[in-house]
């Protein structure tokens, strides 16, 4: 399985980690009725970033219930040394993971770990790394991710810069490598995201910030498929 089969051209992806934990699986429930196919996780160390986030203990409890929705479990490892980690995200049910280029010496090589032990793979950069830096390291990814904020919590403002950003990285990747954008992603920034080149839109805080996340995850859903069909 890879993201041609559980993810449409375009997707909006629900960050969990703004979740409300102690009602994940009635929200993750809701939101999938309401469309969403692939789910955001944020792993992330204390190291790598300043914050401890979630890990595979939670991982392991979202990816069956994710899975019985008919949905995939997307892994942001905002982590030092993420080939460590693989495998354990692998065995709790992960369908894909993204690292940090900042935080590896071998990209292509991760990909091939995280490949054999079955899992999708993909590559992040920071607002402070280049965009070529970043596409030289994702030779055999099946995704790269533009940070629109540092990493580290939701609720940030989507930096102006990253529109640009995503414009050259969408223009020098082949076709068949999908660019996600991840942080600041809300009603305001979804179209210009989408625009300039971004078709995997992640969004925490306003999806799950809002009094009625399912309303928002549609709002934001019907923006990008509107200006998809522009
Ligand atoms: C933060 C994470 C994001 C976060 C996004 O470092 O990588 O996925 O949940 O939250 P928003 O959409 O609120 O910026
Ligand atoms: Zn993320």
């Amino acid at each position: 399985m890879g993201w041609s089969e559980w993810a449409r051209p375009v997707e909006v992806e629900p960050s969990i980690y703004a979740a409300d934990f102690s009602r994940l699986g009635e929200q993750l429930g809701a939101l999938v009725a309401a469309g969403a196919r692939v789910f955001h996780f944020d792993a992330g160390d204390g190291h790598f970033i300043p914050e401890i986030t979630i890990g595979p203990v939670v991982a392991a409890s979202v990816a069956p219930l994710v899975h019985g929705f008919g949905a995939a479990l997307d892994c942001h490892l905002m982590v030092s040394e993420p080939e460590r980690h693989f495998d354990a995200f692998a065995r709790v049910g992960a369908d894909h993971v993204t690292f940090h280029v900042e935080a590896c010496d071998d990209p292509p090589r991760a990909i091939g770990v995280a490949r054999a032990l079955g899992l999708g793979a993909g590559v992040v950069f920071n607002p402070g790394t280049s965009v070529d830096d970043a596409v030289a390291a994702a030779e055999d990814a099946d995704l790269v991710l533009c940070m629109a904020i540092e990493p580290g919590y939701s609720g940030q403002r989507f930096l102006p810069e990253t529109l640009e950003r995503i414009r050259r990285l969408r223009s020098l990747l082949p076709p068949t490598v999908r660019v996600q954008v991840d942080g600041g992603v809300n009603a305001g920034t979804i179209v210009a995201a989408h625009e300039a080149g971004a078709d995997l839109l992640v969004a925490g805080s306003a999806i799950f910030w809002r009094d009625d996340p399912v309303s928002a995850y549609e709002e934001l859903a019907g923006l990008v498929r509107e200006a998809a069909r522009a």
